[in-house]
């Protein structure tokens, strides 16, 4: 069995930055057609011309994954019947206390962690069970597992999106659709670096991760390469931290 993606398509949400931009790139670098999705005009512009300098096949879609009335116009633009690898990448983050997320907040909240995945996964159900043997792959956190200090509401959508992946593994296994999910801890993409200039947060995050480096998104990318591949065909419904050993140490 080759350890390569060639003759692959995927579609990679939140393709342009941080760790989904390093997803894309390595799934391509393996050799897989990519669809990017995301909104801002310019960064998809700029990422797509510099793939294409480098030869590789990709397209960009510009859209807004939580904006549920354009997917009919984003199936349009995926000019393919079956695809291979979906990777739920999107996601983000505003922390409050409990008592001060406001209805909007928690709306805001579900439909970028949680609601959007549910509902592009479903839409692309025909593509990808035409794949006979698609995978999807997605991109939880530490915090679905743990409380990390990220307010309550992105870590219930975390922890929804790892029961989720273990639910849709079981349902979707007559369709040969594995649904795996991969939960990264801080990783240095351009929003975390600057959360991390607060000195006493980043002495934190190093004391408490027994490899005492923070993970650059490529280290996320590889191990969602590597459930995108053949050779991960057995495994489906698993959740692998990537975490530097943060979730193994012993707290007390
Ligand atoms: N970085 C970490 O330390 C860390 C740790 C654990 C888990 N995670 C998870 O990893 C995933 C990626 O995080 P990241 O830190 O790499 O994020 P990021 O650097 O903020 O990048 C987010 C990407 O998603 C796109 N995006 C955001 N909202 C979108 C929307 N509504 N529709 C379409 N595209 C959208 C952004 O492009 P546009 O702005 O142009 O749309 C960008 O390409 C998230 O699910 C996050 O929860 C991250």
């Amino acid at each position: 069995m080759s350890w390569d993606l060639k003759n692959k398509t995927a579609i990679v949400t939140g393709g342009t930055k941080g760790i989904g931009w390093s997803i894309a790139n390595e799934l391509l670098q393996l050799g897989a057609y990519v669809i990017v999705i995301a909104r801002n005009n310019d960064d998809m512009t700029n990422r797509i011309a510099e793939w294409h300098s480098k030869g590789f096949n990709v397209k960009g879609i510009k859209a807004d994954i939580t904006a549920y009335d354009t997917y009919e116009s984003i199936l349009n633009q995926i000019d393919l019947p079956a695809i291979d690898i979906l990777v739920n990448n999107v996601g983000g983050n505003f922390p409050k206390k409990f008592l001060e997320y406001t209805y909007n907040d928690i709306q805001s909240i579900f439909n970028l962690n949680l609601f959007s995945n549910i509902q592009f996964t479903q839409v692309l159900f025909n593509k990808l069970k035409a794949a006979n043997g698609a995978v999807i792959i997605n991109i939880s956190s530490i915090a679905g597992l743990e409380d990390v200090g990220t307010g309550s509401m992105y870590a219930v959508c975390k922890a929804a999106i790892i029961q989720l992946t273990k639910s849709l593994a079981i349902e979707w296994a007559p369709y040969s659709i594995r649904v795996n999910s991969v939960a990264p801890w801080f990783t240095s993409t351009n929003r975390i670096n600057s959360m991390l200039q607060d000195q006493s947060l980043e002495n934190f995050v190093i004391s408490n991760t027994p490899l005492k480096t923070i993970a650059s998104p490529d280290q996320i990318a590889h191990a969602v390469a590597f459930l995108a591949m053949e050779s991960s065909a057995y495994i489906t419904g698993e959740t692998i931290v990537v975490d530097g050993g943060f979730s193994a140490l012993r707290k007390v």
